[in-house]
């Protein structure tokens, strides 16, 4: 468990976002790009066994390549929104997306994935989203290093 600064900070989160040698990596998300995908994400009267987040799962393992995990989890609370992932990165945007199709869509959010890798603070302009995750965005949150005081990036 890492201790915390004065201003309640983890820190070894604070020393790395405020090392200003350390600034042009730090604009980067460290570490891979990390799809959550619901695997029991279904529609009524589909049986779990059968889940398309299941399905969707397995599409996006096969298609993601180094500097991506991919991990499954039980709900992300968006059950509404067929299928869900997130996507997510020490030092990145979380993004969170539904209404995706399992036999369709893996490539987009392997490339959506990718993307945030390769971005500063790991956010993708809307108009630089695959199409399935401009329609399917539910929300997008800074990283949890960015200021408590007015949201903005570590300066
Ligand atoms: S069952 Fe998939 S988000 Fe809840």
């Amino acid at each position: 468990m890492p201790g915390l600064d004065h201003q309640g900070w983890p820190v070894d989160v604070r020393r790395r976002s405020v090392c200003r040698d350390d600034m042009a990596f730090m604009s980067k998300p460290i570490g891979p790009v990390i799809i959550t995908v619901c695997t029991s994400c279904r529609e009524a009267g589909v049986e779990r066994a059968d889940a398309p987040g299941r399905r969707l799962f397995e599409s996006i393992t096969a298609a993601a390549g180094d500097g991506i995990v991919v991990r499954p989890t039980q709900c992300l609370s968006v059950c509404k929104r067929v299928c869900t992932v997130s996507l997510s990165a020490e030092g990145g945007y979380t993004f969170l997306f539904g209404d995706l199709d399992p036999d369709r869509d893996a490539p987009a959010i392997v490339a959506m994935a990718a993307a945030c890798g390769a971005a500063d603070h790991g956010f993708v302009p809307w108009k630089e989203r695959p199409e399935p995750l401009k329609r399917g965005i539910i929300a997008r949150v800074p990283p949890p290093n960015w200021s408590p005081d007015d949201g903005g990036a570590p300066a």
